[in-house]
């Protein structure tokens, strides 16, 4: 089966059986500042599995792009990857673990769906601990549907619980799908850490709430969040060894071959998988209106591009290629992902303008590097780059620190990553402890002050427009606890003059106390009201328009502060360039 018959299968099983149809989020969660990344179809949906009522209701299914970054160095290997689709059902508090799983087997075994045989099937199960007990539901069900019990493992919270790692918010037992893909007859007795068992589906039911203690509190609803990998599926069921050989892949391996000029030798395969790998991520990436920058997400994306170009130089490929990379996977995906036509003009010319820019000093910069190898002698038995060294690579050749450590790593060293840290935090204005949280990953808060900030960003959106014109739109923003940040376009940067009348249109909105309130319609309602705001993809589907009398409307998923009162005093710390045509504003509430 191809994948694309696979997202329409699971999409259509489940729209069978009364879900809704969601297109996936975008890759950037829109309002969720602790974490870079979308990481799994719940992510998005985190206030509704809270109990929030979801506009198109309690039952939903989608195919989501996923985007994790904790793997990237392990990226070439059989299984991981950084950009994934994850096809996922939810019941919103409707139905649990009954329907979930016997939806599941129906979909997994019947000839209609997937039709693959019980005998290939085991399950996982949460084995239950002090704060949980064991699921005996789950596992009464499975045994109702016929997986013999030797074929069920009681497994603990490490393996069987799915919820943000070290993260507040929803969580709860799951249950896991494995697939036997080894020779012959399945064996009776299921060994999960068998690595020819393949996970394939994992049902969560989320009916907790890690609390910030660390102790878990009934969620006043019970969900059912479950995610299936699309390339790995579409992989076990071709009776492929990895995804790369399937047809996500396969085009980009070979427009890899015929750019190197090189047969498919086992030698370079896995540059080549990497290159696949980041590529494909690197265009949805951009489609979603990340650049290549130095911090956040276009740290992410640079280090994606930065590292695929040097795995290009070891392919032996001399011209500029990643934006060929890119048009590959607007050929492969643009038919079920929209966005990767309209800004194909946009990925290439960034991927072409990045490329130029580290073609620039790539060379020097390796030369360098074995320049500085080359002086530390051969005796030494613990070979370590300072760090001060990977910085002057970081700083002058635009050598991410994660590539430094690779050819390091390569050549038998370790980099001093602390003292490049020293290095780096003395010479930008980084927060530390705030890049690491968001490296973490996890879910968004819903505090008192970062609520207070989201409603302050539309005060700000509205007095930007009313001071430098209508063009003034959002491009981005990032809330935490401590400050706002806010994108917008306006090519020139900002007088002291208009700053300060920004802060003072802002400021009479709070003293005025306006009412904020919210409705939900349709995007196309939305547009037709006035409201401004990101539309991404949304169309047909409903949002919230948050209205703050006579001031601003806007489409936004919350939360928000009810009177502009409490806001307290708006202030803009600073007003710099993000991009070309692109502001960025940082302010805070005191
Ligand atoms: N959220 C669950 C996962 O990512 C389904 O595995």
């Amino acid at each position: 089966m191809k994948a694309s018959d696979l997202r329409i299968k699971y999409m259509g099983f489940f729209a069978d059986r009364g879900h809704a149809v969601m297109k996936s989020a975008p890759l950037v969660p829109e309002n969720d500042p602790t974490v870079l990344f979308t990481t799994a179809g719940m992510h998005p949906l985190v206030p509704y599995l809270s109990g929030q009522a979801h506009p198109l209701g309690k039952r939903l299914v989608n195919c989501q792009k996923c985007i994790r970054t904790v793997d990237i160095d392990e990226v070439g290997d059989e299984v991981h990857l950084t950009f994934f689709e994850m096809l996922g059902n939810w019941s919103l508090g409707d139905y649990f673990k009954k329907e979930a799983l016997e939806f599941s087997y129906e979909f997994l075994t019947s000839e209609k769906w997937l039709g693959i045989s019980i005998e290939k099937l085991a399950v996982t199960v949460f084995a239950g601990d002090g704060d949980a007990p064991f699921d005996a539901e789950a596992f009464g069900i499975w045994k109702a549907l016929g997986i013999n019990e030797k074929r069920i493992a009681k497994r603990p919270k490490k393996d069987n619980w799915w919820g943000p790692a070290g993260q507040t918010g929803p969580c709860g037992p799951d249950t896991e799908v494995f697939y036997w893909t080894g020779d012959g007859l399945a064996p009776a007795d299921f060994n999960p850490e068998d690595p020819r068992w393949v996970e394939i589906w994992n049902n969560v039911f989320m009916q907790y709430s890690k609390n910030a203690e660390g102790g878990f509190e009934i969620l006043c609803q019970k969900n059912v969040d479950t995610g299936m990998g699309l390339e790995r599926v579409t992989a076990v069921l071709q009776g492929k060894k990895t995804c790369y050989e399937t047809e996500l892949f396969t085009p980009l391996l070979l427009r890899l071959s015929e750019l190197s000029g090189s047969q498919t030798e086992a030698k370079t395969e896995k540059s080549r998988r990497i290159i696949a790998d980041h590529m494909r991520a690197a265009t949805f990436m951009i489609a979603d209106g990340i650049i290549p920058g130095n911090v956040d997400q276009g740290y992410v994306l640079r280090r994606l591009i930065r590292r695929s170009i040097r795995e290009g130089k070891k392919l032996s490929i001399g011209d500029p290629f990643t934006h060929l990379m890119a048009e590959t996977v607007i050929d492969n995906y643009g038919q079920f992902y929209l966005e990767l036509e309209r800004e194909k003009n946009t990925i290439i010319a960034e991927l072409k303008k990045e490329e130029e820019q580290f073609g620039k000093t790539i060379e020097k910069g390796m030369r360098e590097f074995e320049k500085t190898i080359a002086k530390i002698p051969a005796h030494v038995t613990n070979r370590v780059l300072g760090g001060r060294n990977a910085f002057y690579l970081y700083e002058t050749y635009g050598f991410p620190i994660e590539l430094t450590e690779e050819m390091a790593s390569e050549n038998g060293f370790k980099v001093d990553r602390k003292g490049f840290e020293e290095s780096f935090l003395k010479h930008q204005e980084l927060s530390r402890k705030g890049a690491e949280q968001k490296f973490k990953g996890g879910l968004a808060d819903n505090s008192e002050a970062t609520t207070r900030l989201h409603t302050a960003t539309h005060l700000l959106h509205a007095a930007l427009r009313k001071v430098l014109g209508e063009h003034a739109t959002q491009k981005g923003s990032n809330i935490n606890e401590e400050r706002l940040r806010f994108d917008f376009s306006h090519s020139e940067k900002m007088t002291p003059e208009q700053i300060r009348e920004v802060e003072s249109i802002v400021n009479d909105a709070i003293r005025a106390n306006l009412r904020m309130t919210c409705e939900e319609m349709s995007v196309e309602e939305a547009k037709k009201s006035g409201a401004i705001g990101l539309f991404i993809d949304k169309y047909g589907e409903k949002v919230k328009v948050y209205n703050i009398e006579g001031f601003s409307r806007e489409i936004c998923g919350g939360p928000h502060v009810e009177d502009t009162g409490v806001l307290g005093k708006f202030r803009i710390l600073k007003e710099e360039s993000s991009s070309q045509g692109v502001r960025r504003i940082k302010a805070v509430l005191e």
